[in-house]
């Protein structure tokens, strides 16, 4: 049973979460709509944003958090393949991957470079049998998903008893000299890099799109709690320079 202390800071975690979800509703924003606008900028914009550590950093990730050669795999909200592909890598030759998003246009740029089963679907209604993955997979993602609650429930009942899950995502500080570094690099110059680069005013709105996200985001610690909440136990944190974020927690073996 919960301390009252703990439970209260799961209670503020998940109002902090639900506050972000209903700001993004008023938005307007569809994800699946706006992955379909930008998914033949996605990769060249992914290179800028992570400073050219994508796939080095995704692979560090997956090693760190026990990915091993034989595993099952599903990586959700797929995307153009980016985290997949080092999955692929790992598991090669026993392991089986699946991989699962929401736009149809990310999903055809990996079916163009990933000779995996991809299915479109939804994080928050996942197309998988219940009790099926060793391991669940959602990289840089988690901002962009309609319902948290959903997603986090889905990811619980797919994956075996004993299952890990690895969330990988990006934030930055609330306060001080880092937040404002990134509000000008990230928000403001990356935005423009990336617009004189492909000559595309999508590009750039894709840019800000995602500095709107990251920057709104609830903290670290606030998704601590929250993973645990949805009786997710043994969860971790790890940050690199305090932007680059790595989740990872386990399915009880009973529940
Ligand atoms: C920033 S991309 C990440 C792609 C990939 N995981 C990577 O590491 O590069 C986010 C992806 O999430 C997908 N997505 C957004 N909401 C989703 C949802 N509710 N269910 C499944 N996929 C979703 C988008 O279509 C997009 O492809």
């Amino acid at each position: 049973m919960s301390t009252p202390e703990r439970s209260d800071r799961t209670r503020d975690a998940v109002h902090t979460v639900d506050r972000y979800y209903r700001k993004r509703a008023d938005l307007g924003t569809s994800s699946r709509a706006l992955f379909n606008k930008f998914a033949s900028h996605y990769n060249l914009i992914n290179l800028l944003f992570s400073l050219g550590s994508g796939s080095w950093y995704r692979r560090r990730c997956l090693r760190r958090s026990g990915v091993k050669s034989g595993t099952t795999v599903i990586d959700i909200a797929v995307g153009t393949g980016l985290l997949a592909r080092e999955i692929k890598r790992i598991i090669e030759p026993d392991g089986s991957l699946v991989g699962i998003d929401l736009s149809e246009a990310m999903l055809r740029k990996a079916q163009k470079s990933l000779r995996i089963p991809l299915i479109q679907g939804s994080a928050e209604q996942l197309p998988i049998a219940s009790a099926s993955a060793d391991i669940l997979t959602l990289g840089y993602a988690l901002r962009h998903l309609d319902n948290m609650h959903l997603a986090l429930d889905e990811a619980r009942r797919v994956l075996k008893p004993g299952g890990k899950l690895i969330l990988i995502e990006m934030s930055v500080p609330a306060t001080g000299m880092l937040r404002a570094f990134h509000t000008i690099a990230i928000g403001k110059v990356l935005p423009f890099i990336s617009y004189l680069l492909t000559r595309d005013k999508r590009a750039r709105r894709l840019m800000s799109y995602h500095w709107e996200t990251i920057s709104t985001y609830p903290s670290p610690e606030t998704l601590v709690s929250y993973i645990a909440s949805h009786s997710f136990r043994d969860v971790r944190h790890e940050t690199e320079f305090r932007i680059f974020h790595l989740f990872t927690a386990q399915k009880p073996e009973k529940d």
